[in-house]
């Protein structure tokens, strides 16, 4: 039998889950989202054409793999049918293989403008969200006002409704924020198109996974955002507004713990992040340069530059035991090419006390120092490489070391955004 096997990222984002969740449906049944929303920008290399997904799990490129949004995503309508019809575009049909579960919490005009009208509000002080509305709309669904996927089927309730809500918004826009109030009738008159679109896409998701575990059909669990902004484990005020740690499959589709045979857990094999908020290893010097230009790291959703940093193995090490990883992915290799020497942050010291601390609160991550231990760099090229015997020799070292100080193996590494760039080490199944 297959294992069901979920995907999540153990930095800040952008570790390439995309890809690796391309590379490992394509023998499953489905591949679900479960948490996030159009926050997430999942990029998809294919015979070097690139592809970027934001809501649609990223298993969609395999035409016998049926596609799940599960309640614990935040969606945006207008968005979904923007990213289906970009699909249908480039000849990736999805007819019949893209369900949307009825539970899921919608993200309209409303969330977007008060997003923008907080950060903009917060000066300096802003997170530096990407603006689409998340946290609005989680906020919703935890005070229970939210319209969900299932109120797209009653145009009548659903008008109602939302006159009610978009009042309350504009007391906030208009009073608070200054900004302009909103009509109603303008947001339902943008959402009728897509009822009429995602209309049949709306089911019960979790009675569906429960059913394809029953017949031992294979899942994949794609995560979005990584375990540091996580609104209850991350960097908190530095955070998404969903359990991006995996926690999030479990309530984000009704799945319970025991039908996840495998965590796989994504990390660069350097860090960055975007947005504000702690960053322990950052780099400011010609490394992030490196780093930056060699791997093209400007952000899939809002082209940000992303920060950049050595890899942080004492945050790897949370977010080992976090989501009780099964196993390490390292991705982006080949863009630590050609560097004379790399480093690792082990530990972090307090600035305050000088004590080196080895499992620090997260509080205190802003007021440490990291500590490196020196690794020799390799001249040679891994971009592409297949074979776990064909990476240099210092670069197979900086794999086994990362292995040794995180303790769990590591099953895979990607070396290029191709999709078979990759190297399958242990099975995963
Ligand atoms: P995600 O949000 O975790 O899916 O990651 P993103 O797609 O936002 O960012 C990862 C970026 O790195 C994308 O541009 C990918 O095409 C690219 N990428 C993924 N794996 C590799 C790799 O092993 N090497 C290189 N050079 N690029 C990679
Ligand atoms: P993927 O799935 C990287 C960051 C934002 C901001 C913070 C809060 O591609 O890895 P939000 O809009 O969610 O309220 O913003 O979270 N952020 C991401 N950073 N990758 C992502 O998704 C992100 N989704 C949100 O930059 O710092
Ligand atoms: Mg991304």
């Amino acid at each position: 039998m297959k294992k069901n096997i979920v995907i999540l990222g153990t930095q800040w984002g952008d570790e390439g889950k995309g890809k690796i969740v391309d590379s490992l449906t394509q023998d499953s049944a489905y591949v679900v989202r479960y948490q996030g929303g159009h926050n997430a920008g999942h990029t998809l290399v294919v015979n070097g054409e690139k592809i970027i997904l934001h809501l649609i799990p990223s298993g969609i490129l395999h035409d016998n793999v049926i596609g799940i949004i599960a309640n614990g995503v935040v969606v945006s309508p207008l968005e979904l049918m923007k990213e289906i019809k970009m699909l249908e575009k480039r000849s990736i049909s999805i007819n019949n293989r893209l369900i949307l579960s009825h539970a899921s919490p919608l993200i309209l005009q409303y969330h977007i403008d008060m997003d923008v009208a907080r950060e903009k509000k917060l000066g300096i002080n802003a997170l530096g969200t990407t603006g689409r509305g998340i946290g609005p709309a989680y906020e919703d669904k935890v005070a229970r006002r939210a319209l969900r996927l299932s109120d797209l089927k009653d145009e009548k309730k659903l008008a109602i409704r939302l006159e009610k809500i978009v009042d309350y918004y504009n007391h906030q826009l208009v009073s608070f924020y200054h900004q302009k109030s909103i009509d109603y009738k303008i947001i339902l008159r943008d959402l009728l198109p897509t009822i009429d679109f995602l209309y049949d896409m709306i089911q019960d998701t979790t009675a569906i996974l429960h059913q394809a575990i029953a017949d031992k059909k294979k899942i994949v669990f794609e995560g979005a955002q990584g375990s540091f902004l996580d609104i209850d484990h991350g960097t908190y005020p530095y955070v998404t507004s969903s359990n991006s740690t995996i926690g999030g499959v479990i309530t984000g589709t009704g799945v319970g713990p025991k039908n996840l045979d495998y965590i796989l857990g994504v990390t660069k094999a350097y860090s960055t992040r975007v947005g504000y908020g702690p960053f322990p290893s950052e780099l400011f010097n010609n490394i992030d340069k490196h780093l930056s230009h060699k791997g093209n790291e400007f952000g899939s959703t809002t082209g940000r530059k992303r920060r950049t940093g050595w890899l942080d193995t004492v945050s790897l090490c949370r977010a080992v035991k976090i989501n009780s990883l099964s196993a390490l992915c390292i991705t982006k290799l080949d863009v630590l090419d050609g560097l004379d020497e790399i480093k690792i942050c082990i530990s972090y010291k307090n600035n305050h006390t000088s004590e080196i601390i080895k499992y620090p609160s997260i509080d205190d991550w802003e007021n440490i120092t990291p500590i490196y231990e020196i690794h020799p760099g390799w001249k040679k090229k891994t971009l592409g490489i297949k074979k776990l015997e064909d990476l240099p020799y210092a670069a197979r070292n900086y794999i086994s070391r990362i292995e040794e100080i995180t303790q769990i193996p590591i099953d895979l590494i990607s070396t290029g955004p191709d999709r078979f760039d990759i190297i399958f080490i242990n099975s995963y199944n």
